[in-house]
This record gives C-alpha cells, structure tokens and sequence, in this order.
C-alpha cells in the first residue's frame, strides 16, 4: 500500500519541521495521516513510514502502541473509547465499561459484528473532576458525567446515524 506522492511530499514538508537527524520526532504527526488514510496502522504502512524516516520498523512499532490513539488493528466507524483510571473509577467507570460489554456483546478491544462500535479502555482522558468520560473517535468528541441512561442514547443516536 505505497503512499500517494501528495502524502510523500507532505511527509517531507513535517521532516522539515525538526533538525536534521531528529526525523523520528516527524513520527506522531504521519502516524495521525496514516491512520486517517487506513483508519487504523497497518504493519505494512508502518514499515513504510520507518523507510521515511530512515529509522527502523520496530521504532514505529513501538510508538504506535504505546498510544491508544492510534489503532494497531482495525476498529469499528466509532471506537468508545473510555478512561479506566482510578478517579474515573471512584464514580462508576468500571460498572460503565461492563455495561458496554454486555450492551455491545464485545469484550475490551473487540468491534461489534456489525463493524459499528469497538471498545478500548484507555487511561487517563485529563477530564478525572467529570468522570465517568468517554470519548467517541472518529472526532474524539468528549462525553462526561456518563451514566448508563447517557449511554443508552449515546448508542441509539450512533446506531442510528449508521
Ligand atoms: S481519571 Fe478519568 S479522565 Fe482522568
């Protein structure tokens, strides 16, 4: 899946961004075009973004999953990602995420049948004072305060947009 010549040149335009031998701080940034591409990274894509940058596949490899905002298998048309850590936790995340589970009969990680909905627990969303939150990619808008009933119409409105 080689890169259009328009994704190559804006490649080099944010290599240009950095000092010279600091290209891998180009990473993040393709990543993100990347994915927009693909909707996900796939291995093939990242072994070509590592040529790019001249550093080795492992290196891209190893950022691309330390990021939950970047997807290392595909993903559902919107991936509910929901913050797990403590604060979130002290007011009901955890119950949340179980409620998901059985809602969407996946597991953490898993995408629904219907290619609608993956689930992905992630840490710490920097929102902890309006927890439980969740947060909806493809925009990655923010939703607070979730309760099962704001979850409920979360749902019906995705599922009905389709
Ligand atoms: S702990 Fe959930 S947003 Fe920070």
């Amino acid at each position: 899946m080689p890169f259009t010549s328009e994704r190559l040149k804006q490649f080099e335009e944010i290599k240009k961004r950095y000092p010279e031998g600091r290209h891998k701080s180009a990473l993040l940034p393709i990543l993100h075009l990347v994915q927009e591409d693909h909707g996900w990274l796939p291995v093939a894509a990242m072994d070509e973004v590592a040529e790019v940058l001249d550093i080795k596949p492992i290196e891209v490899y190893e950022v691309a999953t330390f990021y939950t905002m970047f997807h290392v298998k595909p993903v559902g048309k919107y991936v509910l990602e929901i913050c797990r850590t403590g604060p979130c936790c002290l007011v009901g995340a955890e119950n949340i995420i179980q409620y998901l589970k059985e809602k969407l009969n996946i597991e953490e990680g898993e995408t629904t049948k219907d290619g609608l909905f993956t689930l992905k627990p992630v840490e710490c969303l920097a929102s902890c004072g309006t927890g439980p939150v969740l947060q909806i990619g493809p925009d990655y808008k923010y939703h607070e305060h979730l309760t099962i009933e704001k979850i409920d119409s979360l749902i019906d409105e995705l599922r009905s947009k389709g």
